[in-house]
């Protein structure tokens, strides 16, 4: 589509960001300025975008001010604009179905970048992950989902396929990835100093750590425990850095002794009904490659572990404390890191940043859907190989 695109100084920050949206969409966008927060007229750019549109040049007009109110006011004036103010999705659907708009006005100091890109975030408890998103792919938004993607291999394809069907961009909010210590890992990965990894080894026991508050205990809403909580973080964050290897048989048990009786934890016992209170499991990869897995809310172990360990062929790495292994100068040597606490680099913030960034840029998603869909299978096998008693395939 042939857009044209102005505002004020009240506007021009979300005109940019429009822009580079609707050009990463493949739309032929023309910029009429302005392109500073210097004081401007409004009049001036609505005009020359109403009859821009009046004209036939372009198939439809967006126009930006403080509150799109002017610019509206100034585009009708032109023979054959009508133009709509429009502050929420509702009513700029609506301009469209039953008014035939053909100039969108929106207020820049009304209207954040996030609403105008429609961006839905799916923050509830795990089984309810799947109907929101896919309603929100279906009503024409781009959606943010948090880890767990879902709760079984069918929600997540589901997710996928009203994704494809929608043409929009999709996210789990797997915000490990973000922290610098697993920047700095992938950072080590993508400059080879790894090479090729093909066995890990992730530990993230809690000995005593059930959640008191929410409903992660609770099955009908969370459906596992440890396993959706905590192994789903470590173990994107292997697959990431190994490059998601495809996985082929999962082989596993959990257990729950001290989680559903009185303990000193703050948590109601009778209100544990997720399976799970401690996981392991041992996964294989097409490539040959290994992952051993432990998790737990609670066991009687001696201290927590927080540790992804990842071996390659030209080096090894952990993150807790964050280390590179590798032969140097004829030695086998450890180099530990220092990660800048100033660097200002807060996890949930930077995965939002890079979501905004892959809508506005038209860039893959930081975590997309198929990615979610390998963690999933490797989930499923998990609760199925425990309850089988055997190793399954997934
Ligand atoms: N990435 C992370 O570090 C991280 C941290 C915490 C939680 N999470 C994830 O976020 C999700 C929510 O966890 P939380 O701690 O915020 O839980 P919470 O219980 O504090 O919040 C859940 C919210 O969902 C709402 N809700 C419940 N059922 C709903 C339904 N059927 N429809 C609409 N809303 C509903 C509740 O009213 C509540 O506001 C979980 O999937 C959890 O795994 C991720």
């Amino acid at each position: 589509m042939r857009i044209a695109i102005g505002a004020d100084h009240g506007g021009v920050d979300l005109k940019d960001a429009i822009r580079q949206y609707l050009e990463a969409q493949g739309h032929e966008v023309q910029d009429f300025g302005t392109h500073s927060h210097e004081s401007a007229d409004y009049p001036d750019y609505a005009r020359a975008v109403a009859e821009a549109v009046a004209g036939g040049q372009f198939d439809r007009g967006i126009l930006i001010c403080g509150t799109g109110q002017g610019m509206a006011m100034t585009a009708n004036k032109v023979r054959g604009i009508r133009a709509a103010v429009c502050l929420e999705t509702y009513s700029a659907r609506m301009s469209r179905e039953h008014n035939n708009a053909n100039v969108l006005c929106l207020g820049g100091r009304v209207v954040g970048p996030g609403l105008a890109l429609d961006i839905v975030d799916v923050c509830t408890p795990n089984c309810y992950h799947c109907a929101p998103t896919v309603a929100a792919f279906a009503a024409g938004c781009h959606v943010i989902v948090e880890k767990p993607c879902a709760t079984s291999v069918a929600e997540v394809e589901k997710m996928i396929a009203a994704r494809d069907k929608a043409g929009k961009q999709f996210m789990v909010a797997q915000s490990l990835r973000f922290t610098p210590e697993h920047l700095a890992m992938r950072r080590w990965v993508d400059e080879g100093m790894v090479g090729d990894i093909y066995y890990g080894r992730l530990s993230l026991l809690r000995p005593r750590g059930v959640p008191a508050w929410g409903d992660f205990i609770v099955k009908e809403m969370s459906a596992g425990g440890p396993c959706y909580d905590l192994a789903v973080h470590i173990l994107d964050l292997a697959l990431y850095l190994m490059n998601h290897p495809e996985p082929v048989s999962v082989s596993a048990n959990y257990w729950l002794e001290i989680s559903n009786k009185p303990s000193l934890m703050a948590h109601d016992p009778k209100r544990y009904t997720v399976p799970d209170e401690m996981a392991a499991g041992f996964v294989r990869f097409a490539n040959g490659a290994c992952i051993a897995l432990e998790t737990s809310w609670a066991i009687n172990a001696p201290e927590g572990t927080y540790n992804v360990f990842l071996a390659g062929t030209k080096g090894g790495m952990q993150n807790n404390p964050l280390t590179l292994v590798r032969e140097e100068a004829g030695l086998l040597t450890n180099t530990t890191v220092q990660v800048n606490p100033d660097a200002g680099i807060a996890s949930h913030s930077e995965e939002i940043r890079r979501f905004v960034e892959s809508i506005k840029k038209g860039l893959p998603s930081p975590v997309p859907g198929e990615q979610a869909l390998i963690t999933q299978r490797i989930l499923d096998g998990i609760y199925k190989s425990a309850v089988k008693g055997k190793e399954v395939k997934v």
